[in-house]
């Protein structure tokens, strides 16, 4: 998982590094699926239930399983990378948000408060701990900032599967609710809405756009519950996580 982990967050180095206006997101899963096949890695997305691509970009109002295609970005976009790699049987799954050359101060903030929305969820993670800590510290955190959290998607236990038990949900969920162990792998990914957080699914049957055309962002990481606390697999050799700060 370690290994699965550090070779996703190496692709979504590069690809936030390509992501400038004028490249298609075509591009991108490209470079990503060249990046896979380089390192003896398969891309998880690829054929998975019928998605035809190696990765996911969505832009400013797609929530999640934006389709790449040849339309070129544009600057001021914010585009959520996403990529899952299998590396020996393991699964790395992660997601970013890149900024398409200079991108209005409303955008920069919202993902700045998914950024950290992600990273006070996982500080939520403990060995004896529930899933619920999770939701609530994200949920918390989103809706005092103004923004809404995604009820239609979640994160997932994964390992040598893609989507296993348990489901994380991004919010306070009381008739759902698993104990947490060390040893146990899983994803967090919320997806954050400036306006509401009613979503729906394009006739692609994959793009999830938010329904008031709200902007929406999203980071996962794919952590492991320690004897201690937590460990995250998915933290970027380069440091380029976070968005660049723009002081909210
Ligand atoms: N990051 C999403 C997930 O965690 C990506 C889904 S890939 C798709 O499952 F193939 F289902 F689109
Ligand atoms: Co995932």
């Amino acid at each position: 998982m370690r290994r699965a982990g550090r070779l996703t967050a190496e692709a979504l180095d590069l690809l936030m590094e390509a992501t400038v206006p004028g490249v298609t997101t075509e591009a991108l899963d490209r470079l990503a699926y060249t990046f896979a096949m380089d390192h003896g890695a398969y891309p998880a997305s690829l054929f998975y239930r019928g998605y035809p691509k190696s990765i996911c970009t969505s832009i400013n109002h797609v929530v999640c399983h934006g389709i790449p295609n040849d339309k070129p970005l544009r600057e001021g976009d914010i585009v959520n990378l996403d990529i899952c790699l299998i590396l020996d049987g393991w699964h790395g799954d992660s997601s970013r948000m890149a900024y398409v050359g200079e991108v209005p101060r409303k955008a920069a903030r919202l993902c700045e408060i998914t950024y950290e929305a992600l990273m006070r969820g996982i500080a939520a993670v403990r060995p004896g701990g529930s899933t619920n800590d999770i939701g609530r510290a994200i949920q918390a955190y989103a809706e005092a900032e103004r923004c809404s959290v995604v009820r239609d998607f979640c994160g997932h236990g994964l390992g040598r599967s893609y989507h296993d038990a348990p489901t994380i949900l991004h919010y306070v969920e009381p008739s759902y609710d698993v104990r947490l162990r060390p040893g146990q792998f899983f994803t967090v990914e919320p997806m954050i809405n400036l306006g509401r957080p009613a979503v729906k699914v394009l006739s692609d049957g994959w793009t999830a756009v938010t329904r008031d055309r709200s902007l929406s962002a999203q980071f996962e990481h794919t952590v492991a519950v320690t004897e201690t606390g937590v460990e995250i697999f998915t933290l970027s050799p380069k440091g380029m996580h976070q968005p660049v700060d723009i002081g909210m």
